[in-house]
């Protein structure tokens, strides 16, 4: 059976901390808290518009979610800064395992997905200035429907684009309302647990596989 893996991207290949020293010349010492609220907000504003059906892009939600947190914070940003934000974040970095990761699941013979949020363009963009495009056979966005994970379509979604089954799938994703999403809709999936801290939610719902990094991917799959 060839597995198919769909990668989270947000979060999961690329840093969605990864602005933390911009916003430090910024905000000051709230920067690394201002970013957690952020991103915090941003799903929050996805989650809301998924359910409402009242979809804007993910841009649109990540930069609604800086304007809330720099009202949060009392911390308003003059419009340069705030450009330079939302551009930089159009180029986050990757996680140090990523492309050594990858490289070895692609050899390995799985094929290899990025499955987003983000709008296909908007993904492209982060994976080419990682280097990593060229690994993945394509880039699935939930802007296809107009909606966000985790909204059961958007996996049905990403399953007719791959022409793959549930069960033949992992999701690989950071984000634990992602692995729920997908195990929901009876795919595998696996959590990329980068820091002792993370927290999975007490749904009784766990992933299919706990890793540290993507380097570890392989054997958890075979394992
Ligand atoms: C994504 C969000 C979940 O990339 O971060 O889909």
């Amino acid at each position: 059976m060839t597995v198919t893996l769909a990668f989270d991207v947000y979060g999961t290949l690329i840093d969605t901390q990864g602005l933390v020293t911009m916003l430090r010349g910024m905000v000051g010492d709230k920067a690394a808290e201002f970013s957690r609220t952020w991103r915090e907000r941003q799903l929050e504003y996805t989650f809301r518009r998924a359910l409402m059906q009242n979809y804007v892009p993910f841009s649109a939600c990540t930069a609604q979610a800086l304007d809330h947190t720099c009202a949060l914070y009392k911390t308003p940003l003059g419009p340069d800064q705030r450009t330079a934000l939302l551009d930089a974040y159009r180029t986050l970095p990757a996680f140090s395992d990523v492309a050594d990761g990858l490289a070895l699941l692609r050899a390995a013979g799985f094929r290899l997905y990025a499955f987003s949020n983000g709008t296909a363009e908007a993904v492209r963009t982060l994976l080419d200035a990682a280097g990593v495009a060229d690994l993945f056979l394509d880039i699935v966005s939930t802007d296809d429907l107009r909606s966000f994970k985790p909204n059961p379509a958007v996996y049905s979604h990403f399953l007719r684009m791959a022409g793959a089954t549930g069960a033949e799938t992992w999701l690989v994703s950071s984000n634990p309302f992602d692995v729920i999403g997908a195990l929901s809709a009876g795919w595998r999936a696996a959590w990329v647990k980068r820091s002792p801290d993370a927290l999975f939610d007490p749904w009784g719902i766990p992933p299919t596989a706990t890793v540290p990094d993507l380097r570890h991917l392989a054997a958890a799959i075979a394992g």
